[in-house]
């Protein structure tokens, strides 16, 4: 069946639907099932509110009026301002390649493990240490390539667009020389913007944790804000976000599936930015994820 995340909606109209006080929960995005040649007559008038009794969240609500504000001002007002959102995303290309490259080899899908996804989502759940132990370049190059063949989406026409850049933090992974990485998706290859141990800055920059300084790699998401902005506005900075988690959330299926673990973790956004620069320079980080070997699985 056919799926496809949708951001270009009317906001008020749909918190309405769903029948949610909008100062406290909003829709954020929506998932379009399956398709229909015509839309049936009853879809053409309007749909009734849902009257469904919801939960607090919270027994003690904390009100963020900067979260409020950024909410409304990136909400869609017209149908005009839907159609707008709908149109192509914007093309940002990566700097020229300079640095050396490694080409990636990920597994073929017969190759894949053969283990069902619902087997895979029972063993997922995030590493909280892991063992200093390398990784293979296969599991890497295939964690790589599977988290980032397109996601369907009215933010990303055509359809393979992608907001987020991968960057990389290679801590220990078998046939690549420890460093900070690009990836270009497109040749599917790491070109290597600095050479060395990069242990104790990946776990500066993860926030002084020792999770990425243990992990075998550090996968940081980064995103052009000021194109995005430009063609989408406020609501571009909920796309790259939703974006980046997607991508994380195949990351860490793609090496749950190959026994390996992976942890989302928080950063200091420009010491990212600096320790990537110049290739970064104007970019910003929206998501990090590492990957290793469990410490559990290696006892
Ligand atoms: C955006 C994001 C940032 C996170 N940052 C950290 C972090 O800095 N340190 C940490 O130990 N866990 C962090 N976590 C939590 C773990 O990655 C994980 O989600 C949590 O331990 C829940 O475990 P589970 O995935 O097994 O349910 C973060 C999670 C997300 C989604």
């Amino acid at each position: 069946m056919p799926a496809k995340v949708i951001c270009g909606f009317l906001d008020a109209e749909v918190n309405r639907l769903v029948d949610v006080d909008p100062e406290r929960e909003v829709a954020y995005s929506l998932v379009a099932l399956g398709h229909v040649a015509a839309l049936p007559q009853q879809f053409l008038s309007k749909p009734s509110v849902l009257h469904l009794e919801t939960v607090p969240l919270s027994r003690n609500e904390i009100v963020y009026p900067a979260m409020r504000e950024i909410h409304a001002a990136s909400s869609l007002r017209s149908a005009e301002e839907v159609g707008t959102w709908r149109g192509n995303a914007p093309f940002a290309k990566l700097p020229a390649q300079t640095g050396a490259t490694v080409q990636l080899h990920p597994y073929s899908d017969a190759e894949m493990p053969r283990d069902p996804i619902e087997q895979v989502i029972l063993r997922r759940g995030s590493a909280r240490k892991f063992a200093e132990v390398p990784i293979g370049l296969l599991q890497l190059s295939t964690i790589l390539d599977r988290a980032t063949r397109g996601i369907p989406a009215d933010f990303l026409h055509p359809e393979g667009t992608q907001l987020n850049e991968v960057y990389l933090i290679v801590n220990a992974v078998e046939g690549l020389d420890a460093g900070a990485y690009v990836f270009h998706r497109d040749r599917q290859m790491l070109e290597r913007l600095k050479a060395g141990n990069f242990r104790t800055q990946a776990g500066h920059l993860g926030l002084d944790q020792d999770l990425p300084a243990e992990a075998a790699a550090d996968i940081f998401f980064l995103a052009d804000l000021q194109i995005i902005l430009g063609r989408f506005g406020n609501r571009g900075y909920r796309a790259v976000q939703l974006e980046a988690g997607i991508l994380s959330g195949k990351v860490y299926l793609a090496a749950y599936a190959q026994r390996l673990s992976a942890t989302g973790l928080t950063f200091y956004d420009d010491d990212v930015i600096r320790f990537f620069s110049p290739h970064a320079h104007g970019k910003s980080v929206i998501m990090l994820v590492a990957v290793g070997k469990n410490a559990k699985s290696v006892l």
